[in-house]
């Protein structure tokens, strides 16, 4: 069981995406380490702000994704629209879940700021396992993403 060390992913990430300013780039390369640096990630994606209220699908690992979310569905929509931290322990208890995969049991996602503050994207985790996420895994991806996007 592969379990995130979020201290040498952190040291990872910087060291990747070092003097890297394309944010596409940028969402790719999380998306893929983040991704497969633990077993509970079953999917692991960005869906970005491409329009007032709505969000599409960006860099992401895992099966497909759902095209595009406004921010008044779903846990993305959710995290969007409230700019807050949807932790989500038992998925089938959310109201207007969007189901990408039968299999998704718990879900976490984060809202993601670029350089001016203005909400950039949503990282979206989901696990098929119930309750995968913790306090933890919020307090330790935070501040990575703020490193990598918004500084
Ligand atoms: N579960 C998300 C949708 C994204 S797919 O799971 C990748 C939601 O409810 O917003």
């Amino acid at each position: 069981m592969a379990f995130i060390d979020y201290e040498s992913f952190k040291k990872s990430i910087a060291s990747l995406t070092d003097g890297e300013d394309d944010v596409i780039a940028l969402m790719a390369t999380v998306a893929s380490e983040l991704h497969h640096s633990d077993d509970r990630f079953d999917w692991t994606g960005f869906y970005r702000v491409t329009s007032p209220q709505m969000l599409k699908i960006g860099p992401y690992q895992g099966g497909h994704g759902c095209l595009q979310i406004s921010f008044n569905r779903g846990v993305c929509g959710a995290a969007a629209r409230l700019e807050k931290t949807q932790l989500v322990v038992d998925v089938a208890t959310f109201p207007g879940h969007i189901a990408c995969s039968s299999l998704t049991r718990s879900e976490i996602v984060l809202p993601v700021w670029d350089r001016s503050g203005s909400l950039l994207a949503v990282l979206d985790i989901d696990s098929n396992q119930l309750n995968a996420f913790t306090q933890t895994d919020v307090d330790a991806l935070a501040p990575i993403f703020a490193s990598v996007f918004s500084s």
